[in-house]
Order: structure tokens, then sequence, then C-alpha cells
């Protein structure tokens, strides 16, 4: 086996900083040392095969991004990352975990969904990777098999309150769900939005000729997202569920989350990227000589972006402090301007809904530090430690100690990305809904289970170094 060892840098997990050299033995972490450390009469550097050096620099676990949607059939496409391309992005941008979606759609088996995307992933991941269940058709039988699930690694699954028809259940079939979720521990993951009401919010725009891709975020309203928020909680409530709102943008949701908290519940919260940078006024509205008004459906998503004048980006900073949200995830659902986000050109309804960011979040989040937004320990936390807590992983993703796995990311605040199409952007889009933006900062080296895979500005690993990583329950509830 192969010994590393990263020397001279600031480890810096979600409980503290210090500074330490980091011992890695094949895969595994097995010692964090004072610098300079002597073992058994030897000089460390001198015994070990690589020695990294990381002055200057901040040594963290490896990124984990707990929601991500490769390949994902969707408005009539499919996301354009593949597994392969998707967890390369990931690991340029210092993210060595992702969880993605497995999916079941109404009268199809749960594990015919789940097999379909161990086929899509498996030997394919440049990081390791794990999956949620998605139970777009609850019935019987899927609410039969949804504990099986378990011994299969998959400890969590999503359902959904928007997008009537396609993965939509209703509070009835809700309820039977989060039924399961009790009895089984696992946790419930909501898409926690009114869908009736937007559906027929966003008829009545098109019908009034109001149809370019800002009008997602104003038939989006907040209102519909705060009621679905406050009726899952209750539900979680009535029938002891833990549950896990994800992809949280309004600021009237994130009350909701929190008073449900107070209340002593089992209940969670995620928010993006996108709903702590980007807004309805100028993203959504955006114009550009290429697309006019369309330009804006580069940053169509669900939840929609929010508007800055009513304040939810500088709330969901705020709620990153109080830890009203408990963690950061991409939700990496990316579409191509040509041939997939243009099937909406003239019916914001048909843009195929979703933002690429799997890259960037490391890289975004800690821009929190250094705008004095977040601690370094909480950048770590909302990144890499919760997202392995809340999602099973912890002990071997998510933090530096020894008998983890050598997820690690050397990572330099006095370096500097650009992002945007063409610069630092491996993800397979044909734009970036991050263009232009300057990261202080710089992803340098990413170990992924103790294989260096990006070294500098060089990617050095492989198709099929990642590995499908096996869940145990949630290591967070109350
Ligand atoms: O717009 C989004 N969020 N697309 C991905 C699917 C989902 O609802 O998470
Ligand atoms: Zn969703
Ligand atoms: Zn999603
Ligand atoms: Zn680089």
């Amino acid at each position: 086996m192969a010994t590393t060892l990263i020397k001279g840098g600031t480890v810096v997990t979600a409980t503290g900083r210090s500074e330490a050299d980091v011992l890695i033995d094949g895969e595994t972490i097995v010692a964090v040392l004072a610098p300079g450390s002597v073992l058994l009469g030897t000089d460390l550097s001198a015994g070990v095969d690589t020695v990294i050096d990381a002055s200057g620099k901040y040594v963290i676990p490896g990124g984990v991004d707990a929601h991500t949607h490769m390949e994902l059939p969707f408005g009539g496409t499919a996301a354009s990352d593949t597994f392969e391309t998707g967890t390369r992005a990931a690991a340029w941008g210092g993210t060595t975990t992702i969880i993605d979606f497995a999916v079941q759609t109404y009268g199809q088996k749960v594990l015919d969904g789940l097999a379909a995307w161990h086929e899509k992933a498996a030997g394919n991941c440049a990081i390791d990777y794990a999956f949620h269940q998605i139970i777009g058709g609850v019935d019987d039988d899927s609410l039969a098999v949804l504990p099986t699930l378990v011994d299969e690694g998959i400890t969590s699954f999503k359902l959904f309150m928007a997008y009537p028809g396609v993965f939509y259940s209703d509070d009835a079939q809700i309820l039977k769900a989060m039924q399961v979720s009790a009895e089984t521990g696992m946790l419930t993951m909501m898409h926690a939005e009114n869908g009736p009401v937007i559906d027929v919010l966003a008829a009545q725009l098109v019908e009034k000729g109001k149809t370019d891709p800002y009008f997602h975020g104003i038939a989006r309203a907040w209102q519909a997202e705060e009621e679905a928020t406050h009726r899952a909680i209750m539900l979680s409530n009535l029938t002891g569920a833990p549950l896990y709102v994800v992809h949280v943008s309004a600021k009237q949701a994130v009350e909701q989350l929190a008073w449900a908290r107070d209340n002593g519940q089992n209940v969670f919260g995620e928010t993006c990227p996108q709903y702590l940078y980007l807004s309805l006024e100028e993203q959504l509205g955006a114009s550009s000589e290429e697309w006019g008004a369309f330009e804006g459906s580069k940053w169509v998503c669900s939840t929609p972006l929010r508007s800055r004048e009513e304040g939810h980006q500088h709330h969901m900073w705020q709620a990153l402090r109080t830890n009203d949200i408990q963690m950061v995830s991409t939700d990496h659902c990316p579409f191509c301007m040509k041939g997939q986000k243009e099937l909406g050109l003239g019916d914001f309804r048909k843009i195929p809904n979703g933002i690429g960011s799997v890259e960037h979040r490391m890289d975004l989040m800690y821009q929190g530090v250094v705008n004095g937004q977040i601690s370094l320990e909480r950048w770590v936390e909302l990144t890499s430690t919760t997202p392995a807590r809340m999602f099973g992983l912890y002990g071997k993703k998510g933090v530096i100690q020894p008998g983890a796995d050598a997820d690690i990311v050397v990572y330099d605040p006095n370096g500097h990305t650009s992002i945007g199409l063409g610069k630092t952007h491996h993800m397979n889009m044909d734009h970036s809904a991050w263009e232009g933006f300057e990261i202080d900062g710089h992803v340098d080296t990413v170990l992924s289970r103790g294989k260096v895979v990006v070294d500098g500005n060089q990617y050095i690993g492989s198709q099929g170094d990642g590995k499908f990583v096996k869940r145990g329950l949630s290591q967070y509830l109350i």
C-alpha cells in the first residue's frame, strides 16, 4: 500500500483548525500529527512514498454534495452531465462524494429504477457516489419495497409536492410514505412547493402572453413554497418521520423550518449556492444579445431564484449561521441552451428545470468565509461534515481523522479561480450559470480514497476510480 504525507498545512474540520500533518496509508487516513512529528525515531517525510506540501494552505475533508441529478430524464430531455463528466467536474471542484437520486416513476418498480441508476453509474465515476431514491409513484408496491432499500445502503427517499403528472405525490401518498419513514428511520426528503397551485398560476401567465423565463419565478411564488413546507412539517409531526426539505429558497420557508426545529422536530433544510448568490431580478430577468429575454432560462430551476428586493438571499446566509439551514448542496441538474433549455422558447413551462454547479460549490461557499459570512469551520461543516452525518456517511466521509477515507482537498486561500465556460468549467454544458464569478481561493490538490485525482491544474484520475458507497441511517437526528 502506498503511503502519503500531507505536510505543513492547516487541517480544518467542522470542530476546529490546527497545524498538522496527515498520514495516509493506501485509501485511509492513519494519523493526524503535530507538524514535523518523529515516529519511532524516523522523520516521517523520509519514510513515505509521496509528500504533498500544503504549506500556507487548508487541508479539508473532501466535499460531499448530497443533491445531484446526473443523466436525469426530465422536461422532455435528460440532464447533460453523465456520471463520468459530472463526477469528474465535481472532483475538479473539490467534491469527493456525490449522492445522486435514483428514480422510480409512476407504474415502475422501485428496484428496476434503482438498478437502472446503478447501471448508469457503475464503472464511470471519478469519485465515490451514493444514492437516494426518488419515489415518483407512491403505491402499495413501492411502499412495501421502501424498507428493503436500507440494506442496499439507500436510507433516504425524495417525494415531490410539485410537478403534477410527473413526480407528484398527494397528501395521502405523502402520509403513507412518511409512516414508512417513521418506522424504518429512513429520511424523507421533500420537494416542498404546492405544484397544483403553481400549475394554475403558470397557465394563467402564459395565457396573458407572459411566457419569458422571468415568469417561471413569478408562477412559483414563495407562498407555494412556504405552504408546502408547512404541510410537510405537519405531516412529519403527525407521523414522526424525520424530514429533510431540499433546495430551500424562500425566507418564509426557512421560518417554517426554524419554527419546527424550535418545537423539537427532526426537521432539516438544505439550500444551494444559487439561492445565496443569484436572484429573480438579475438572472431570471436577464437579457442578452444572443437570446433576448430567454437568457434567463439559464437560471430556470425549482424552487426558483427569489427576489433580492424581498431579501431572501440575505436571510439564507443568516440561516446558515443560525443552523436553521444545516447544509449546502448543489441540486446539480445541468441542461445546455442548444437543444435543451431552448425547448421552452415561447413557454417558460417547457424549459427543463435545473442549474449546473457541482464543480463550484466549494469555491462559492468559501466566498462566505472571505466575506465574513461564515467561519472556516462552518464552511467545512456545511459542505462536507453535515452532509456526511445527515446521510449516514460520517466517519468514513466528512472528517479528517484516523480511520476515515483519505478524501482530502488541499485548498489554497491565496489562489484564485475564474469561473466560466472555457475557464474552470468541466461540466458538460454549453454555458455557465456562474459565468464571470471571480473566486478568492483555489482547489489545488484532491485525493479520492488516497489517490491524487486533481494535481494543481491537472486531472490525473480515471473513469471508475469512484465506488458505490452504502450509507447507514442518518447520524444527525435528535
Ligand atoms: O430545477 C431543479 N431543481 N431540477 C432538478 C429536479 C429537482 O426538483 O430537484
Ligand atoms: Zn426538487
Ligand atoms: Zn434536485
Ligand atoms: Zn485549477
